[in-house]
């Protein structure tokens, strides 16, 4: 560090982080965008501290024009502004070189720069959004900082352990509402535009700053003690505000006694924006989401798009506190906060809405994390980053659902009250400040005196988890742990598994750390249990831990009984069922095996159980019709007669009265059906679509099954007889609410007929979808069409990646790639991606790529399977 003086511009270059030689204080920012010409000119004037001896100030910028002679650096008391020799743009390394003749003194002084830029449409950085204000197009602007793209906006240290004072000034247009993180403390008006001057912010870090200028309601209501909060729409959409307001409302409460410090800030506006990469962003004190996680319409949201919003909502609020006030030191600890907030949004929910169980439908988290940490591809959750560019990639399921399932595991582990008090110490001790993974396990370690460090590290230092066999034999249980791959190889991890287990009944649980290869459990003390006819054994009780379960072939079949005698949790019956299918993909176990146990859950209750079910047959239906096509007739027949008198139960009708947990279940049955090609349930749609779409209002079509009916309609179209794929964009076209256009999308690839499904994949490049929508148009391509897919991506390559940019493009290679099923399709991904390697999709490509050698190599496996044909057949007869 003291050697900075004789370092010359060319050090900085490639370097991960900054050097930490002088600090920002303070940054007085002032911006002014020119909503129409789609740019902004700024200033700012940066108070740092100067801590070793250097000729050089570095600091990030990127696609930002900084005039030489408008920088100028006045250390404090001096009074003299000292001019740079030299200032470097480094664009690859998006790094800004300051290098002045002498050294700079150290201490304090002030770093003033002016620069433009664009309001670019890439939806990072500052950025325009589009809307409709009186039938007129309109520019707003809007920031999207993380992770790593203020850097965008103006020049700054950029990095979230650079925390600092943040003093906003914005130049705009008069009839504008300009919002930032914190309230307005004047406004001075001067004909055509207004400066608003905001006040000053506690210390935090760059990716939390925000700035939105554009023409908006809201609405408002203030929280129990005293902190204002609002919800900003479009103009004439206020009231779909409501529904987020009041569970931000009580959100921030909650979090403020669970967390035991009140909401830092005075105030808490969220706002819909228009076109958004991500679903939503925790900007301190300003919080920006998609319209489809903000907006609740009465009449045509779906009980599913309430869930989303109060999830998302509590998702970002508890931000405010994990990340916020207590910030990850580096992007390796991202899932400090990501996992975090997404544990305790779950919590959050939970309180609010008892009837949903959430936590039943959590485990929806985990099997996404399992998935993807089922992958050679996968890593740590605590990862290395080396690079900007590979920041983006890792806002994935390792982070987000793999870390809040490893978060949950410890709570479980630990006693919710213990859990509780000791992260409301490590929030106390920093607040205002930075932490490393290390820190909250300290904290919690002080405050429970058990092994948190060394349980941990094993979870967040290695990536993967256990697969956990367990034999019965003379009265032991025999436990075994590997590393499951979904492969079927076996990896060489081990970790310090809370293993959890019951036997025969819930009131007796045993609990222990299994930290070994094997362990015999000794079960002598259940003695009694064991002599019992119908005697079951579960590990994992209620699937609170991170690992899978693979039960010799007595206890499973004695679990497929305890699940038909309806002896097991709803969690349990989700973990039995999702196990046996890894199991199964892994090559572990035989098709056959997991269609019997599928047949048992003929009368499952549970919203989370059955839909899961219903993803799991479709999985299984998806690679049938590639091993053998000539069974998928009776493979859906089978799986029609399953899903059918659920169906009949449920009806196209909510009962009066009934339960959110059966408004989803409607949706997902009939889209389920409807895919399945289930006649009645196609017609039925049919006829309901065609009286919705001439009376928008009608009963018929409630929002929770618009979906299905969609998907249903799509079934009967092909490109002799577009009918239907014309009426759908005819509701697109019509409709001004999102989670409409997104339900339309969702719908329009599930077509039978190939031709049509490519005319819908060149619908997401036409300018009637935003680029913000393009995937849910993808993820709705239907299993037959998944090569076509491929192909169209394939030749669109190009102008793709010219459009977008971050976790966008990311999906489009994920959702494309990942789904096919053989090895010449992934010969060609890797032939195709080679030439075409970008740091910012890399981790991507790998991941799908081995996903299609997984799906290869388990249709590979459903080839050998001999008796299958039989086995199907008569499953379909029996029920
Ligand atoms: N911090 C993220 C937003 C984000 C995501 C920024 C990716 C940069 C890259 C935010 O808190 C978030 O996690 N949003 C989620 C929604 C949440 C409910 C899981 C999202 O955008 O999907
Ligand atoms: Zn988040």
């Amino acid at each position: 560090m003291a050697a900075a003086a004789e370092q010359s511009a060319e050090h900085f270059r490639g370097q991960a982080r900054l050097p930490g030689f002088a600090a920002p204080r303070r940054y007085d920012l002032r911006l002014a965008p020119d909503l129409a010409a789609c740019a902004f000119a700024g200033s700012v004037a940066v108070d740092l501290d100067v801590a070793a001896p250097t000729r050089f100030l570095v600091l990030n910028a990127a696609e930002l024009d900084v005039a030489p002679g408008g920088v100028g650096f006045a250390p404090r008391g001096s009074g003299q502004v000292l001019q740079p020799v030299e200032v470097t743009n480094v664009p690859e390394d998006e790094i800004l070189i300051i290098c002045f003749n002498e050294v700079l003194p150290l201490g304090e002084g002030t770093l003033t720069i002016a620069f433009q830029g664009t309001l670019n449409d890439k939806m990072h950085g500052f950025y325009r959004s589009v809307y409709e204000l009186n039938g007129e197009k309109k520019n707003m602007a809007v920031t999207q900082f993380e992770p790593a793209d203020a850097r965008r906006c103006f020049p700054c240290w950029d990095e979230p352990a650079f925390k600092a004072v943040f003093k906003i000034t914005l130049e705009v247009p008069s009839e504008t509402v300009a919002l930032s993180n914190m309230p307005v403390i004047e406004e001075k008006v001067n004909g055509p535009t207004k400066t608003v001057y905001f006040q000053e912010s506690p210390i935090m870090s760059t990716y939390l700053v925000a700035v939105i200028v554009g023409i908006f309601d809201y609405v408002e209501d203030f929280t129990t003690d005293g902190t204002r909060v609002r919800v900003y729409t479009q103009v004439g959409k206020s009231a779909q505000g409501k529904f987020a307001l009041e569970v931000a409302l009580k959100t921030l409460v909650l979090f403020k006694e669970y967390f035991a410090v009140p909401y830092p800030l005075p105030k808490m506006d969220m706002i819909a924006i228009p076109d958004f990469a991500s679903g939503a962003m925790e900007n301190y004190g300003l919080v920006t989401y998609r319209e489809t996680a903000l907006l609740f319409d009465e009449k045509h949201s779906a009980a599913a798009n309430k869930q989303r919003v109060a999830v998302v909502v509590a998702h970002e609020l508890a931000h405010q506190w994990f990340g916020n006030l207590v910030t990850m030191e580096w992007w390796t600890h991202l899932w400090l906060n990501e996992g975090f907030a997404t544990w305790v949004s779950y919590l959050a929910a939970d309180q609010f809405f008892p009837e949903w169980n959430v936590w039943t439908q959590f485990l929806e988290e985990s099997t996404t994390g399992f998935k993807l940490d089922a992958l050679a591809g996968s890593h740590p959750i605590e990862v290395d980053i080396n690079h900007v560019d590979e920041i983006d990639e890792i806002f994935d399921a390792i982070s987000y659902r793999k870390g809040a399932s490893v978060i949950r595991m410890l709570q479980s582990y630990l006693g919710a009250e213990v859990f509780q008090k000791s992260l409301a110490a490590y929030i106390k001790r920093f607040a205002y400040s930075n932490a490393k993974t290390e820190d909250l396990w300290a904290a919690l370690e002080e405050g429970s005196g058990e092994p948190v460090r060394t349980l941990m590290h094993s979870w967040t230092k290695q990536q993967g988890y256990p697969v956990v066999s367990v034999k019965l034999k003379d009265g032991k249980l025999q436990l075994e742990q590997t590393q499951f791959l979904s492969s079927g190889s076996t990896g060489v991890g081990q970790w310090v598994v809370p293993v959890t287990l019951c036997c025969c009944s819930y009131s007796r649980q045993e609990k222990f750390l299994f930290d070994g290869k094997q362990e015999d459990f000794d079960l002598s003390g259940l003695m009694e249990c064991q002599k019992k006819d119908n005697f079951w054994i579960k590990l994992n009780v209620n699937q609170t831990s991170f690992y899978r379960v693979s039960y010799d072939e007595e206890l499973a079949s004695r679990l497929r009984y305890a699940i038909e005698t309806n002896k097991l949790s709803a969690a349990d019956r989700y973990g039995v069922l999702d196990d046996a299918y890894a199991l199964c993909m892994a090559g572990k176990q035989k098709l056959v095996s997991l269609l019997h146990l599928i047949a048992t859950y003929k009368d499952e209750t549970e919203y989370t159980v059955l839909a899961h079910a219903i993803t799991t047959s479709l999985n299984i239906a998806e690679m049938m019709a590639v091993a053998a096509p000539e069974e998928l007739g009776s493979l859906k027949k089978f799986l029609i007669d399953f899903l059918e008198p659920f169906a009949q139960k449920l009806g196209w009708d909510a009962k009066s009265g009934e339960g959110h947990l059966n408004a989803l279940l409607r949706g997902t049955l009939l889209t389920a059906l409807a895919e399945l090609g289930h006649e009645a349930t196609i017609n039925e749609a049919v006829r309901r679509f065609n009286v919705f779409l001439e009376d928008r209002e009608t009963p018929l079509l409630p929002p929770d099954v618009r979906k299905a009916a969609y998907v249903a309609l799509m079934q009967t179209v092909n490109k002799s007889n577009k009918t239907g794929y014309e009426s759908l964009l005819k509701i697109y076209r019509e409709t001004d609410l999102s989670q409409e256009k997104v339900r339309v999308l969702g719908s329009l690839a599930s077509c039978p007929d190939p031709v049509v499904v490519r005319e819908a994949l060149d619908f997401i490049l036409s300018p009637e979808v935003r680029n913000q929508d393009a995937i849910f148009l993808l993820r709705g391509v239907c299993s037959g069409a998944h090569e076509v897919a491929w192909q169209w991506l394939k030749e669109n390559w190009d102008y793709i990646l010219g459009a977008y940019s971050g976790t966008l493009l990311t999906y489009f290679v994920n959702i494309t790639v990942s789904p096919l099923a053989t090895d010449e399709k992934g010969d060609e991904a890797e032939e195709f991606f080679k030439s075409r390697t970008k740091a910012s999709i890399a981790r991507t490509v790998k991941q799908s790529i081995e996903r299609v050698r997984i799906n290869a190599q388990w249709v590979k496996s459903i080839k050998g399977e001999a008796d299958l044909g039989n086995v199907i057949r008569a499953l379909a007869h029996k029920q």
